[in-house]
């Protein structure tokens, strides 16, 4: 569930419920432990629970988050669910780092990257992101690949310098030969 401190419009709401519905199936899916599938929910519903706050705000959770103001509001989360209590590293890296990715990063945080990708709610590429949804369990190395191939070029055109943890991310799943 989203927490009470989550400042979220309805339209963000449904997304976040998107988000949890998917991957909710791949842990079915994947037949991933119930304390696995918790952590896997949790980041979920914290990722973008300061989406829609101010600025302020944002800036107030998050006063050294790098890049345009869009990339605050994981950041910001992230130090707000930690205040709250959440301990989990690798959810608070999962929430934290979710628009840029993070070369170290469990499957929390790649669940949470490709699923907030995913989710059918998004108006581009309906059916060739439906088939990575659905190829994901099978192949959650291939598939991270693909998001991140999406989801950083999205980031290229936006014009900004890349944060540090994205290239990283992107030479740690593209280095190898042959890959
Ligand atoms: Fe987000
Ligand atoms: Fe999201």
């Amino acid at each position: 569930m989203l927490p009470g401190w989550a400042i979220v419009t309805p339209s963000r709401r449904e997304h976040i419920e998107r988000v949890a519905e998917l991957a909710g199936r791949w842990a079915s899916e994947l037949d991933v432990p119930e304390t696995e599938r918790r952590r896997w929910l949790r980041a979920v519903w914290l990722h973008d629970a300061l989406r829609d706050a101010p600025a302020e705000e944002l800036k107030r959770w998050a006063p050294d988050a790098p890049g345009p103001a869009d990339l605050r509001h994981g950041p910001a989360s992230a130090a707000r669910a930690k205040a709250e209590g959440e301990t989990d590293r690798g959810v608070l890296d999962a929430v934290r780092y979710h628009s840029m990715g993070l070369a170290e990063w469990d499957m929390v945080g790649r669940v949470l990257y490709c699923a907030d990708f995913l989710e059918p709610g998004r108006n581009f590429d309906k059916s060739g992101r439906a088939e990575l949804a659905v190829r994901f369990p099978r192949d959650p190395t291939g598939v991270l690949r693909e998001v991140a191939r999406a989801r950083v070029s999205r980031l290229v055109q936006s014009g900004w310098p890349l944060p540090d943890p994205t290239v990283r991310f992107w030479n740690s799943l593209f280095s190898r030969a042959g890959s």
